[in-house]
């Protein structure tokens, strides 16, 4: 069976949906409200479909994003989005056919990396796409925590106030600017990001307005915002409410400390859902017993997929000064070749490097998950992922590419 696949036109959007809806199990017809404003994220020539008979049956959305490389850079995606097959056409190459041809329009338009979130893990490797960053769940059990019942505020000269959606849509945006740019792999967002997070645009499904807290520091300066929301469960007339996070940003390790603690001192709060945070995020040590600080879920999150080596190498700085001859393996993508990288803490220089000896051969995929600095090349090639052509070389890679922070994306999109 052939079916077509091509760009959606403003005509198939509702049908889109549909199959957008019946490919992640949701109810599959969205309110007129909800596709309306779904067409505030319609851009011509970025949504592909699949038709059967004039019946949309596959799903792909890309869309313009920058990622924050690895010393505050912010390069050019493709982030990848909204990709389902419907059941009764998988496993006929159509998700394969999108993807070739969201990548090759990517590649010509200059895009530097493509970016997604992955529903299942074994789906995109084949495509070039390695995990780059980790992400962290955890529950904090307030009464172990050990923490002080008499808690009133920060004790820093800082601030928490509670605030409604409108300020945190005019507060937000300058705030996470300045925390995306000083968080390798971070994302950028646009308007309708906070739109959709403060419930003015609903996009689908229920919302809950939630409560959102501010940090601003003594000397006034917003640095942290918070959005959670409490469960009602009271029994054997004691409460037992759960603080669920639904996102916590901080430009600084006091704002952030001040936002858990509030969290943790609220009356009738015994339990914290921290949300998806980094890996190495700081709560469970903002606790005098961080055990009570428990991980939930631990999980890849950002795929990334590179599509020009040159510039995504050169995007980034490194821990340290040297050089590394790569022989990246890309077979029918646009990225394969060998390459000279001269590194140090200020930038780099990455230019093909012809016939030169290599130190490592690598996948297209394995150099996306060190390029955000988080994997270990040491551990890629004992699992037989990269090839040392010179002994030593990953240990002396892994000295270049891997950061003492680890790589961070706050979103999901
Ligand atoms: C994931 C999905 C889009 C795949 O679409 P598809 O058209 O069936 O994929 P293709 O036929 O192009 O598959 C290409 C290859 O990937 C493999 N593959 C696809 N989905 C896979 C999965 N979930 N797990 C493991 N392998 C998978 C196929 O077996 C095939 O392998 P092969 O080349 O060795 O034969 C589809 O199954 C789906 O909609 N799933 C539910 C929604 C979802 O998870 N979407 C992804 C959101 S990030």
């Amino acid at each position: 069976m052939t079916n077509d696949v091509r760009t959606v036109t403003e005509a198939d959007f509702a049908d889109w949906h549909r199959a957008l809806r019946t490919g992640f199990l949701n109810e599959p017809v969205l309110t007129a409200e909800q596709l309306e404003a779904r067409r505030r994220q319609f851009v011509e020539g970025r949504l592909l479909g699949a038709f059967d008979n004039g019946r949309c049956v596959a799903t792909y959305r890309s869309f313009a994003q920058e990622v924050t490389a690895v010393g505050g850079a912010p390069v050019p995606a493709n982030a990848v989005s909204n990709v389902t097959v419907t059941p009764t056409h998988r496993r006929r190459g159509l998700l394969t056919r999108m993807m070739n041809r969201d990548l090759a329009a990517a590649r010509e338009r200059g895009d530097v990396v493509a970016t997604l979130i992955a529903a299942e893990y074994p789906i995109y490797g084949r495509y070039g796409f390695g995990p780059a960053t980790w992400t962290t769940r955890w529950t904090v059990e307030v009464p172990r925590a050990g923490l002080d019942p008499r808690w009133s505020g920060p004790q820093d000269g800082g601030r928490i106030d509670l605030v409604d959606g409108e300020d945190v849509r005019k507060l937000g945006p300058e705030l996470y600017e300045r925390i995306r740019r000083a968080q390798p792999g971070a994302v950028s967002r646009d308007e309708l990001y906070w739109q959709a997070n403060t419930g003015v645009v609903r996009f689908g499904g229920e919302w809950t307005e939630p409560f959102y807290g501010v940090y601003r520091s003594a000397s006034g300066e917003v640095e942290g915002l918070v959005s959670y929301e409490s469960d009602d469960n009271w029994h054997d007339k004691q409460p037992h409410n759960t603080a669920d996070v639904n996102w916590l940003i901080a430009a600084t390790p006091a704002a952030e400390g001040a936002l858990w603690r509030y969290l943790c001192s609220i009356d009738w709060i015994t339990r914290v859902k921290s949300g998806w945070r980094g890996p190495d995020d700081l709560l469970p040590f903002f606790l005098p017993d961080p055990r009570a600080a428990r991980v939930t879920d631990h999980a890849d999150w950002l795929w990334v997929r590179i599509l020009d080596v040159v510039r995504a190498l050169e995007a980034r700085t490194y821990e340290g000064t040297g050089s590394l001859v790569l022989e990246v393996v890309d077979p029918g993508g646009p990225a394969g070749g060998r390459f000279r990288l001269e590194a140090s803490p200020e930038g780099a220089s990455c230019t093909p490097a012809g016939g030169t000896a290599v130190d490592l051969t690598l996948p297209v995929a394995e150099l996306a998950t060190v390029w955000l600095g988080d994997e270990s090349l040491v551990r890629l090639t004992a699992l037989g992922r990269v090839r040392e052509e010179r002994e030593g070389a990953a240990r002396k890679a892994d000295a270049l590419f891997r950061t003492s922070g680890r790589p961070w994306c706050p979103d999901i999109f």
